[in-house]
C-alpha cells in the first residue's frame, strides 16, 4: 500500500481528531492520505461511545487517514491488528513492554497507555478510507481513573510529542509499504501481544460471570475463548473482562 504523505495538520484544539479526518474526507480536501494531531480535543471519542479524556498539550492524540487499495470490509480486522502493533513497536522504541488488550486496547502491566478507534469510510464490500485514531498518554502524569499509565510515569522521562507522532507514522508506514508481505502474520503477530493470553481469567457475558482462557481472535476479529472444553466467541459489546 501507499504509504502516508506529507499532508500533515496539527491542530490547536478540535472537537475530535476522527471527526476533523471525516470531514477532510467528505469534504474532498483529502486527497490520499493525511495526519492529524491535535494538542485539545473537545469531544474525544472512545470505544462504543465512551469519550476519550485528555490534558491539554501533554499526549498524543492523533488521527491517520489514508486509502487502502483493494481491502474489502473483510479486512477491517488487519487494519486494527496492524495499528495495535505499531502502537505496540513505537513503545517498545522507547523502551516499554506493553501488551494488546482485545481488540486495541495497549496496556501496561494493568494499567492502560493507549486506545485506538477506527472509523473506517465503506462503499460496498470495499473500505474506500482508513481513519484510525490513536490516544497515547506520553506526558500526562496524573489521571482521574486509576487504571491510567503513560510514557513518563512508565520510564520517568518527557517526550516530545511531535518525535513520537513521526516515529509512529513511520511505523505505520513500514508496515504499509510492506502489506502484501505481512498481511498474513497480522494475526498471529497480534495474537502473540494479547494482554491474558493463555491464563485462567474472568470475564462477563450477558449470562453473567465465568473463567475462561483466551486463545486468540478469529478473522473477523473476534475474541476466542475456551470455557472448561467449549471454544466461545465474542464481538465487542458482547462480553468484559473482570480480572485485573
Ligand atoms: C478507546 O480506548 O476507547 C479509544 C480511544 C481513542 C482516542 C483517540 S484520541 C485521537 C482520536 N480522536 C478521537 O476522538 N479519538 C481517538
Amino acid at each position: 500500500m501507499i504509504p502516508i504523505g506529507k499532508e500533515f495538520y496539527h491542530l490547536d484544539s478540535v472537537d475530535s481528531t476522527n471527526n476533523f479526518a471525516a470531514k477532510l474526507i467528505n469534504d474532498q480536501i483529502c486527497q490520499n492520505s493525511a495526519v492529524i494531531l491535535a494538542d485539545e480535543q473537545s469531544a474525544g471519542k472512545g470505544q462504543m461511545g465512551n469519550t476519550w479524556e485528555s490534558a491539554a498539550a501533554a499526549n498524543l492524540l492523533s488521527s491517520f487517514v489514508w486509502k487502502p487499495d483493494n481491502l474489502s470490509v473483510t479486512d477491517q480486522s488487519k487494519i486494527s491488528w496492524m495499528i495495535s502493533l505499531s502502537v505496540h513497536k513505537l513503545l517498545l522504541r522507547l523502551g516499554i513492554d506493553a501488551s494488546i488488550k482485545w481488540p486495541n486496547d495497549i496496556y501496561v502491566g494493568s494499567k492502560k497507555i493507549a486506545g485506538i478507534l477506527i472509523e473506517n469510510q465503506l462503499e460496498g464490500n470495499h473500505i474506500s478510507w482508513v481513519i484510525a485514531g490513536i490516544g497515547l498518554n506520553v506526558n500526562q502524569c496524573q489521571f482521574e481513573t486509576t487504571n491510567a499509565t503513560s510514557v513518563q510515569l512508565v520510564t520517568g522521562t518527557t517526550f516530545r510529542i511531535k518525535t513520537i507522532l513521526n516515529e509512529l507514522t513511520d511505523i505505520i508506514n513500514g508496515y504499509l509499504r510492506q502489506w502484501n508481505t505481512i498481511e498474513d502474520s497480522l494475526k498471529s503477530d497480534y495474537e502473540s501481544l494479547l494482554y491474558q493470553k493463555g491464563q485462567q481469567a474472568v470475564f462477563l457475558d450477558t449470562h453473567g460471570e465465568f473463567e475462561g482462557e483466551i486463545l486468540g481472535v478469529q478473522d473477523d476479529g473476534r475474541l476466542q475463548i475456551k470455557v472448561s472444553n467449549e471454544l466461545r466467541f465474542y464481538s465487542l459489546k458482547e462480553i468484559q473482562f473482570c480480572s485485573k
